[in-house]
């Protein structure tokens, strides 16, 4: 793939480390380029880096009126040789193609996606926030662009991918354990339908749970399958709680819920982490009952923003509040925490291929 760029110029662009006065939150920031390509006439054309801009975008493009538009979520990290690392990416790539498919959208080849990602991280590289737990939060999308107002699927697409320099997704950052409300009134899925994709609907759908939960004083909603029966996920991030034998039980993956990259790292590390790390469907009863009794002993959500975020306590819609062990962030979540953190830092050595170094390329010379 020929890339081509338009580069802002060197006084308007970043020239010096990026060291910033108050640590960065997360997805605020911008990098100075965005990558761009086209789908038309059945092929991805002009890939292209381009100074961060808004662009045009018709008013009847397919993906403001019907929701054709699906996304991703990746990381990239400093390590300490100055270097800058991508986390996993080709699962990301895989994901998104995924959620296309879901959505009857053009997926893009996976190499694009990784060669386009890969550029426009070079170029921007210097935007890296040299500051603890930070990333470059990678954010590639693609949304239908045909200008027409019947219900099909789009013939053109537009994939983009921008860069956010980013702090915790959590504005308490790890230490702080967040509580989630258990709604019986919200759903995120359905059987059959897009639960499983990063569909960017899915996410609109999700707003008004979310505000509600803040006016229980929760992070976000926890939520159950359409019968109120099993425990599904978070909004933004799979669920995951611990036994008091250390063993580490994530709901399973059913057309419901995202397919968590982070949660299958958890599962591929069971071994370095120490515990059985597992997948089973979570009854909520079941799961009341064994807090209460001890059984259960910490809770939290897996995903590349929130990255292991621990659970204090639960709210039900009733104001009933179930805490979880004694609220605060327990021991075995600490340790995976620290354990995947500091893979991703390369601060340890994890599975090959986790980590993908962004090469330097001749045009990214006046990017130190
Ligand atoms: N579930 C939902 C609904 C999400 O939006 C996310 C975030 O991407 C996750 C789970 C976690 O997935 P991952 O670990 O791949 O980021
Ligand atoms: C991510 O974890 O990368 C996500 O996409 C979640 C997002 C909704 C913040």
């Amino acid at each position: 793939m020929q890339i081509s760029y338009n580069l802002k110029s060197n006084s308007e662009r970043r020239q010096t480390a990026f060291e910033p006065k108050d640590n960065v939150g997360f997805g605020e920031l911008r990098t100075d380029h965005m990558f761009l390509m086209d789908f038309r006439d059945g092929q991805w054309i002009n890939p292209r880096i381009v100074p961060y801009a808004p662009f045009e975008v018709a008013p009847g493009a397919i993906a403001l009126h019907y929701g054709q538009s699906v996304f991703e979520g990746a990381k990239a990290f400093r390590h300490k040789d100055g270097e800058i690392y991508t986390f996993r990416l080709d699962k990301n790539a895989e994901r998104l193609n995924r959620s296309a498919d879901i959505l009857c959208m053009q997926g893009v080849p996976e190499a694009m996606q990784r060669a386009g990602i890969e550029a426009l991280i070079d170029i921007d590289r210097l935007w890296f926030p040299m500051q603890d737990d930070a990333c470059l939060y990678i954010r590639p999308f693609i949304f239908a662009t045909e200008d027409r107002l019947s219900v099909s699927p789009s013939e053109q697409y537009t994939f983009c991918v921008i860069l956010s320099p980013s702090g915790p997704y959590y504005k308490a950052g790890f230490n702080q354990a967040i509580r989630l409300l258990i709604s019986e009134r919200f759903h995120r899925a359905v059987s059959g339908g897009t639960g499983a994709s990063k569909a960017s609907g899915n996410y609109a759908a999700s707003l008004k749970a979310g505000k509600v939960a803040a006016e229980y004083g929760a992070a976000q909603v926890l939520y159950l399958d359409a019968t109120n029966q099993q425990i599904e996920e978070v909004g933004a991030m799979n669920h995951f709680h611990i036994l008091k034998d250390g063993t580490v039980i994530i709901p399973t993956f059913t057309d419901t819920i995202l397919k968590s990259i982070t949660s299958e790292s958890i599962l591929e590390l069971g071994r370095l982490l120490g515990c059985e790390v597992r997948q089973e469907t979570v009854m909520l009863e079941k799961f009341i009952q064994d807090i209460e009794s001890g059984e259960i002993i910490e809770a939290g959500g897996f995903g590349t923003a929130a990255v292991v975020a621990p659970v204090g306590s639960y709210i039900f819609e009733d104001r009933r509040v179930l805490t979880v062990g004694d609220g605060s962030v327990g021991e075995h979540t600490k340790r995976i925490y620290k354990v995947l953190t500091d893979i991703q830092k390369g601060y340890i050595q994890g599975p090959k291929d986790w980590l993908v170094k962004v090469a330097r390329k001749e045009n990214s010379a006046c990017a130190a």
